[in-house]
């Protein structure tokens, strides 16, 4: 486990789980939180062989979001010092959408603004039914930004999104995952094995195909079908090419024997030749 200091940052073979730590502030993102998150998606990318990586907080918080003294009241007088603190903040934001690996956010506890932003950014998310999420920019007189209205917009129906930007009313893990902002909610209890379950299902498989396969979706799901297909058929043999052909050489020869069905569960990478 790698101490940073308002992370936590454990690598386990192709898992890694990146804890927010700072409890005592229901995990608010910092300047330093935003340098840490930087240097810890930098050591996961160095590492290599990490597959999934799960995004949760220390305590009884997922996140409070953005800290709102020390990004925005106390640099707001220098707008140099302002933009400085804040790109640091957008870098990991936009980097951790684009991420290589599959980002799974545990929502453990209260989830606001940035809370709401980094659940929504991540690929994938199950959430505590204790988990309480809400958009509060409203109520300090500005709009959720930094990407927070995007992922409101792409991961809830228009008119729970409005709702919830325009109030600032609150919502349950339960409904969060109704809305989609959460593949599932679950008893607090099963949290932890509900997510290992989760990522055990994803570390079985070829990481560049979970690369592609994200790019292919958040590239498809923004075109129309003929540019979709186009950009598809490239990316799959491009993806045939980078893995020398291992959803034919391997799966699709396992399939041919009738060694497994890929309607139930992966094919066995320990055949692929190193
Ligand atoms: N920025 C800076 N500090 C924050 C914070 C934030 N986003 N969220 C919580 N904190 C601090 C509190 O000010 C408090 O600090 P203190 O001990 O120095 O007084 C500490 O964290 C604990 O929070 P507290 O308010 O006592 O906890 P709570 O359980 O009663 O309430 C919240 C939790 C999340 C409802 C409340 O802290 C809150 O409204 N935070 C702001 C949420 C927000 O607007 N986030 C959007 C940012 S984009």
């Amino acid at each position: 486990m790698t101490s940073l200091e308002t992370l936590n940052l454990e690598i386990d073979g192709p898992r890694a789980t990146i804890e927010l730590n700072r409890p005592d502030k229901k995990n608010a993102m910092n300047p330093q939180m935003h340098r840490d998150m930087n240097r810890a998606l930098d050591l996961i990318e160095a590492d290599g062989n990490v597959k999934a990586v799960v995004a949760t907080g220390k305590g009884d918080s997922f996140s409070a979001g953005m800290d709102l003294e020390e990004c925005f009241l106390r640099p707001f007088d220098d707008p140099m010092e302002f933009y400085r603190t804040n790109k640091v903040a957008l870098d990991w934001f936009m980097r951790i959408k684009a991420f290589p690996a599959v980002t799974v956010a545990k929502v453990n506890g209260l989830s606001f603004g940035g809370g709401v932003l980094l659940a929504g950014l991540c690929d994938l998310a199950i959430a505590s039914e204790k988990a309480l999420f809400g958009l509060s920019e409203i109520n300090f007189g500005i709009f959720p930004a930094g990407g927070a209205t995007w992922a409101t917009a792409h991961n809830l129906p228009r008119k729970a999104a409005l709702y919830y930007i325009l109030t600032g009313d609150r919502f349950t893990g339960a409904q969060a995952a109704e809305y989609g902002l959460v593949n599932k909610a679950v008893p607090h209890d099963r949290l932890d094995a509900e997510t290992d379950r989760l990522v055990g299902m994803l570390v079985n498989k070829n990481p560049v195909t979970l690369a592609l396969a994200k790019q292919v979706y958040e590239h498809n799901r923004a075109t129309d079908l003929p540019a979709a297909i186009d950009y598809d058929q490239a990316k799959l043999w491009e993806l045939s090419r980078l893995t020398s052909n291992e959803w034919i050489n391997v799966a699709l020869k396992q399939f041919e024997k009738r060694a497994y069905q890929p309607g139930l569960k992966t094919y066995q990478r320990a055949e692929v030749p190193s």
